[in-house]
Formats: structure tokens, C-alpha cells, sequence
């Protein structure tokens, strides 16, 4: 049975999964059980890093109480506008978190799939929205067959531009979001003596070989009033981690955090000898 307009491979043999009954099944005969809540776990043991990897439950619910408060809405708009400039209609988040984006989207009439490396992640993702393809994997090794979306998204997330290649549509997209230099300045102020800029993320360094679209920045005042917002977004970001308590209690005890969040979107087409060759695979 077909459930989705694009059908997962089996991360073992690379063959279609059918799903029956209960189960995601390949030629082969490798089994997947389709949880109950309604995603499906296709990372491969041996395969993990670490037995809980990617974001754990204290980041993913920081991050939903961030999000849910409205706060990135207009990213959700500006996704909404690129999405109908170029005719995007099906789209896969590639590290969706707990998938405030994807169900976004999702009810702006887009068909959404979402995929992230966390368990927990994707368990919030579920309960957001369980009919909608859920699915546990690495970004590094997707399991879907070759050519399934319009176009891949990328938010605040490790980019495999081959992978997502293989996964797009010839003459498909790829949408990467990221900080910009100045994102979140007066956050990393409190933080810092001495700001770093965000030298890893220069998605240039990524993507030679795919024509730049459009780039645009998309500029949301913040003003966070609570302690506790003011966490989240900290716990949401790689800052949480480089720094250690003290820093952190003097982010939290410097009052309302006023703010600037400036997110870049870079809109990619993906070049046609890649997804010509992957689609003469799939
Ligand atoms: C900063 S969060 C962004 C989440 C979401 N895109 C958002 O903006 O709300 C990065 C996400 O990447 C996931 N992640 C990390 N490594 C990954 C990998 N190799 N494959 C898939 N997801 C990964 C984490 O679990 C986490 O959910
Ligand atoms: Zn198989």
C-alpha cells in the first residue's frame, strides 16, 4: 500500500518499503514497525553515533515553548512565500526537530515530511500532527527513494547537499536556513566577553556547484520578558553548550532580553547532473 506520495527505502538494502499491516517491509524482507504514535524509527543501530542521539528532551521542549509562543512566526511566512514562488508543493524537512515547522507548513497546504536523528524530537513531532510522515534517520542517510520532493529544507541543521540531491525532484530546491553574523547579538553580548561570529556558517562553502536562487534575510525583533524565555531560546541554540553556569546565570539576572533575531534563506536549485544520475538510479 501506498500511504505517502513518496515511498521510504529500506536503509539495509535500498529497496522500496511497503507498508502492511503495521509494518514498513522490503523485497528483502527487512521489517519496520510503524510505532503506534505513528512514526517510523529507520536509523540503524550500528549506524548511531550515540544510543540517544541528536537533541534531547530538555532541548526539544525548550525549543517547542520557544517556538509555540510565536515567536519565528514570520519564518513560517517567508517559507510559505518562497514555497509558492518557485512551486514548491511537496517538501521534506530535513532535521525537523519537534516539527514546529513542518505542521506549519503542513497547514499552509504543502505536503510535508519531516525527518530528524532524535527520538524525542520526533516524538513531539507525532504528537503535533500524527498522520503526517514522521521518521527517524540521519540527514547523512536518508531513507527515501531518489527523486520524492520538490525541494529540501534545512533549518538550523546539519546540510548533506549529495543526500538532499538525490532526495529532490530534477530541477528541484533546496531552502537552507541560518544565522546570519549579527543573529541574536545581544544574546551572545551577555554571554561573551569577546563575541565570536558565526565563521561555520557560510552555506557557500556547502553548496558550490548549486546556483544560488535568492538569498534573503528575514529580521524579528525579540523582546523577552521571562527568565524562562529567555532559557529556551538560549537552550535552543550551540551557546548553551559553550558556556558554562556563571555566564549563564548572568544572561538570565541581566533582566528583559531585547533582541534581534536575523535568519538568512538561501534558495538553491539543485544542478541537473545530480538529480539526472540519482534519478536514472531510483
Ligand atoms: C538546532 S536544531 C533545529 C531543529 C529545527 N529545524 C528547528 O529549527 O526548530 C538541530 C536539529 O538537528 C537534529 N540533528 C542533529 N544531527 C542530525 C543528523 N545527523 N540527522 C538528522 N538530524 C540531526 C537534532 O536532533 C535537532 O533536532
Ligand atoms: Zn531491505
Amino acid at each position: 500500500m501506498t500511504e505517502f506520495w513518496f515511498q521510504y527505502r529500506c536503509p539495509v538494502c535500498q529497496s522500496p518499503l511497503q507498508l502492511e499491516g503495521n509494518s514498513y517491509v522490503c523485497a528483502e524482507g527487512h521489517n519496520f514497525d510503524k510505532a503506534r504514535k505513528g512514526y517510523v524509527h529507520l536509523l540503524l543501530s550500528h549506524r548511531m553515533a550515540s544510543k540517544q542521539p541528536g537533541d534531547n528532551k530538555m532541548m526539544i521542549e525548550a525549543r517547542q515553548q520557544f517556538l509555540n509562543a510565536g515567536f519565528y512566526a514570520p519564518l513560517v511566512d517567508a517559507l510559505a512565500e518562497v514555497c509558492g514562488q518557485y512551486g514548491i508543493s511537496s517538501l521534506l524537512d530535513a532535521g525537523c526537530g519537534e516539527g514546529y515547522y513542518s505542521t506549519a507548513l503542513s497547514e499552509r497546504g504543502l505536503q510535508v515530511a519531516g525527518l530528524d536523528i532524535s527520538k524525542e524530537g520526533i516524538m513531539a513531532c507525532s504528537r503535533r500532527r500524527k498522520s503526517m510522515p514522521w521518521c527517524i534517520a540521519s540527514v547523512a542517510d536518508m531513507p527515501y527513494m531518489n527523486a520524492s520532493f520538490d525541494a529540501v529544507l534545512s533549518i538550523f541543521c546539519r546540510v548533506e547537499p549529495t543526500e538532499f540531491a538525490r532526495v529532490t525532484k530534477p530541477g528541484g530546491y533546496m531552502i537552507y536556513v541560518g544565522p546570519t553574523e549579527s543573529h541574536l547579538s545581544e544574546l551572545r553580548n551577555r554571554l561573551y566577553d569577546e563575541v565570536r561570529s558565526y565563521e561555520s556558517d557560510k552555506p557557500e562553502q556547502y553548496f558550490s556547484g548549486f546556483e544560488q536562487l535568492q538569498q534573503r534575510t528575514v529580521t524579528i525583533p525579540l523582546q523577552l520578558e521571562s527568565a524562562e524565555q529567555i532559557e529556551n531560546l538560549l537552550k535552543m541554540t550551540p551557546h548553551y553548550w559553550s558556556t558554562n553556569r556563571q555566564q549563564q546565570e548572568r544572561l538570565f539576572s541581566a533582566g528583559p532580553l531585547i533582541d534581534q533575531a536575523d535568519i538568512q534563506i538561501r534558495v538553491y536549485q539543485v544542478p541537473s547532473d545530480k538529480t539526472e544520475s540519482v534519478g536514472a538510479v531510483g
